[in-house]
């Protein structure tokens, strides 16, 4: 096992130099969740915090949703955009607050670049899925790299070496990760998952993105959505994160997703055109 391997693990478990997951986004992520909460509850959460407010107002008004009439207020935009859009712009804000100034700007809004246009692809996969509540999945997309955004925090410089040498060399950034740090974006991805008290969906999604064929069973549908909306991000991304070529694309991963009736690989690919025609709405959100 390797020091650095090693000196991660804890750092990360311990949350060492480190952001624990901001309470207003541990109370959303646990509403989203919660069968019983109303759209009311989860915009009344949001409204004590009013520069967290301006920011959902903001995103909701951003070009990417395009809507009719501009939204004035948070009850408003959890209405229009649904409670688990909502859910996910929160997540994705305070996360970016916290993260901010230990990242460099340019990598982080690479980072979001990716990681919303994941959530994109999962959120429209979920029509095909429909045992899986259509929100779990925006929010699955949105968090599977976590694991990258420890790494970027605790240890740029090694994680930057290690996915260059995957893109020059043409190998899978996951071994290269291994070679370089001893351990891999999505192991560390489990860890803060773990220290950050996530659902267990959203631990399983940022362990197993890469391997959803060894999720537990009962996640491997999920661990396979993310997976290919991994792979649907980075071949519609202009932003190419993780230093990566996209990666190949397995054929199995449509067979777990839905055993019983595996989806046609044309339609990830219609999806990836999908996605890629997003990419200026998800950039001008990202910056307004
Ligand atoms: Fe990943
Ligand atoms: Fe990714």
């Amino acid at each position: 096992m390797s020091a650095l391997r090693d000196m991660l693990m804890t750092q990360v478990k311990e949350l060492y130099d480190l952001p624990h997951l901001p309470m207003i986004a541990a109370q959303v992520i646990r509403k989203a969740q919660d069968p019983e909460a109303s759209a009311r509850d989860l915009g009344d959460l949001i409204q004590q915090d009013t520069a967290l407010s301006a920011r959902v107002l903001r995103v909701a008004n951003s070009s990417l949703f395009a809507l009719r009439s501009p939204v004035v207020s948070v009850d408003r935009a959890v209405v229009v955009l649904g409670a688990q859009m909502i859910s996910s712009i929160v997540l994705g804000e305070c996360l970016n607050a916290e993260f901010e100034g230990r990242i460099p700007r340019e990598t982080l809004m690479a980072y979001w670049q990716h990681s919303w246009s994941a959530a994109s692809a999962a959120q429209e996969m979920a029509g095909w899925l429909p045992s899986i509540r259509p929100g779990t999945l925006l929010t699955l997309g949105l968090l599977h790299d976590i694991g990258v955004l420890a790494l970027l925090a605790l240890a740029h410089d090694e994680a930057c070496e290690a996915w260059e040498l995957a893109a020059g060399q043409g190998v899978d950034p996951v071994e290269a990760e291994l070679e370089v740090l001893g351990t891999t974006h999505p192991e560390v991805g489990g860890w803060l998952a773990e220290a950050w008290r996530l659902p267990d969906a959203i631990r399983v999604v940022a362990r197993f993105h890469h391997a959803p064929v060894v999720a537990p069973e009962e996640h491997q549908p999920s661990a396979a959505v993310a997976y290919l909306s991994n792979y649907v991000a980075n071949v519609a991304g202009a932003v190419r994160f993780e230093g990566l070529t996209a990666p190949a694309f397995w054929e199995e991963s449509l067979a777990l997703m839905r055993p019983s009736d595996p989806l046609p690989r044309s339609l990830v690919v219609d999806l990836a055109e999908d996605i890629a025609s997003r990419q200026e709405g998800i950039s001008a959100l990202l910056r307004d």
